[in-house]
């Protein structure tokens, strides 16, 4: 057989086998947050290009190489998105959801874009969970959100995980600490990428994210923004390491970080994974974006947040995965011979699954020893035949497929109460161990 095609490079397909895991991952982060009192918010997956040039910055890599960017039919400049903050605030500013309570805090699980180089861990689409508090310059606010954060990884048992944090400053500090850092980088400007050399002039804080082996050197002996912050920006990060510190939150101060997008002031951070298989991995990161609301067309309003890497988060889980409840088994498997018994099959189906159990019926107009079969390969725990005899006497018999055992039940009114007393007496039987 031969494929028209294949899913595009940097894509994934989450199969059954595995979706389950993605979507408790996906119901815990949510709930988690909501412990927060953040809400989801869903906001499209394509937005106009200015968004993303005036949020995430002109010289950061995911716009300079990485944005998905076309022009729709009606030429205009369209993204896919490479990042879930600038449409939530675009959109808490289209709805004026800072006109009602302070702060605002949103979740939400995205898909985004990004044209990289695929490899494990990194791909083109990918899902991305991210919590933003908007309204709060306090930094009890930068607190809560690594704590919210630091939490998540607890609740996933992902115990090797471990939190870097580092002040970027303001604009009125950056200043001073960007003339240090171009004098520092101009003395080393031959061993400088191309795409460096250019930032050096704008923004030499990007060369200090520069993976490339020679700048990633250079970059070691640099200068520290923390020695460059103001004293608001000081005093604010002693705040936050203060209330990390009460709450008893683990982190290691970097002040090498210094995120891959433009919008950050002040506080960020990095989750950092060192479990097996997945060591060094960035499972997540965030941080304050205090002028961001102001930039997109809102009045000044302090903000802040994260976004966590969900495929990230699966790799760096590893062996934990297994713990993970598997779809609910099927409880009833009908097997039907004829028109009229597939008919009354998707009455009784409906039936029970009105009451929660999960069922299903052939389809596929098989003979009965391939559906018994098949019921056996789904590991139904009944099975129940229906053909002209079951159909005429209005009584059929329930198969028990682990030992085979039958029991007869009515197919008229008395179906239901006759099914939960069967199903009551198999569930009994199993914690006794019969
Ligand atoms: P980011 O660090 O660019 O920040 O992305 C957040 C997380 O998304 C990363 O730590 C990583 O786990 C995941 N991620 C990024 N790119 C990829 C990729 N190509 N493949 C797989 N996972 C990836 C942001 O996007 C900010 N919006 C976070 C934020 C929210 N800051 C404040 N609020």
């Amino acid at each position: 057989m031969k494929l028209l095609t294949s899913a595009p490079r940097g894509t994934q397909d989450i199969l059954p086998k595995d979706s389950y895991k993605w979507r408790f991952v996906e119901n815990l982060l949510l709930d988690q947050a909501s412990k927060f009192q953040f809400k989801e918010i869903r906001t499209p997956v394509f937005e106009h290009t200015e968004l993303f040039l005036r949020s995430v910055g002109q010289d950061t890599d995911v716009v300079q190489k990485e944005m998905y960017t076309f022009l729709d039919k009606g030429n205009r400049s369209i993204t896919l998105r490479p990042e879930g903050t600038a449409g939530a605030i675009r959109a808490m500013l289209e709805h004026n959801l800072c006109n009602e309570n302070l702060p605002v805090r949103l979740s939400y699980i995205d898909s985004c874009y990004r044209y990289e180089k695929p490899q494990s861990g990194r791909w083109r689409e990918f899902s991305q969970f991210g919590c933003e508090m908007i309204g709060s310059s306090d930094p009890l606010a930068d607190a809560e959100v690594i704590s919210l954060c630091d939490s998540i990884f607890k609740r996933l048992s992902l115990n090797e995980t471990y939190i870097e944090i580092n002040s970027v400053g303001c604009p009125k500090c950056r200043g001073k600490y960007y003339e240090s850092l171009k004098e520092y980088f101009e003395k080393n400007k031959d061993s400088l990428c191309n795409t460096c050399l250019s930032r050096l002039e704008r923004n030499p804080m990007r060369i200090l994210d520069c993976k490339k082996s020679d700048c990633l050197k250079i970059a070691e002996n640099a200068p520290s923004i923390l020695d460059f912050l103001c004293s608001e920006c000081k005093e604010h990060f002693e705040e936050v390491k203060k209330y990390l510190d009460v709450a008893e939150i683990k982190y290691n101060v970097n002040p090498k970080i210094v995120r891959g997008l433009d919008y950050y002031t002040k506080t960020v951070f990095e989750v950092i994974s060192m479990h097996e298989g997945s060591k060094g991995l960035v499972c997540g990161g965030g941080g304050r974006y205090d002028n961001l609301v102001e930039e997109l067309g809102g009045p000044p309003t302090p903000a802040l947040g994260f976004g966590l890497g969900i495929g990230r988060i699966l790799l760096a889980m590893g062996d934990l995965l297994n713990f993970i409840p598997q779809y609910k088994a099927c409880d009833v498997y009908f097997a039907t011979l004829g028109e009229e018994a597939k008919t009354l099959a998707f009455q009784l189906a409906n039936i029970l699954r009105d009451s929660s159990f999960v069922v299903e019926c052939d389809t596929l107009n098989r003979k009965l020893k391939p559906q018994m079969k098949y019921a056996d390969k789904i590991a139904a725990k009944f099975a129940i035949v229906l053909g002209e005899e079951e159909i005429n006497s209005k009584k059929a018999k329930i198969k028990n497929m682990a030992d085979s055992s039958e029991k007869p039940i009515s197919l008229d009114n008395d179906f239901l109460k006759e099914f939960f007393e069967i199903y009551t007496d198999f569930e009994k039987n199993k914690l006794l161990g019969n």
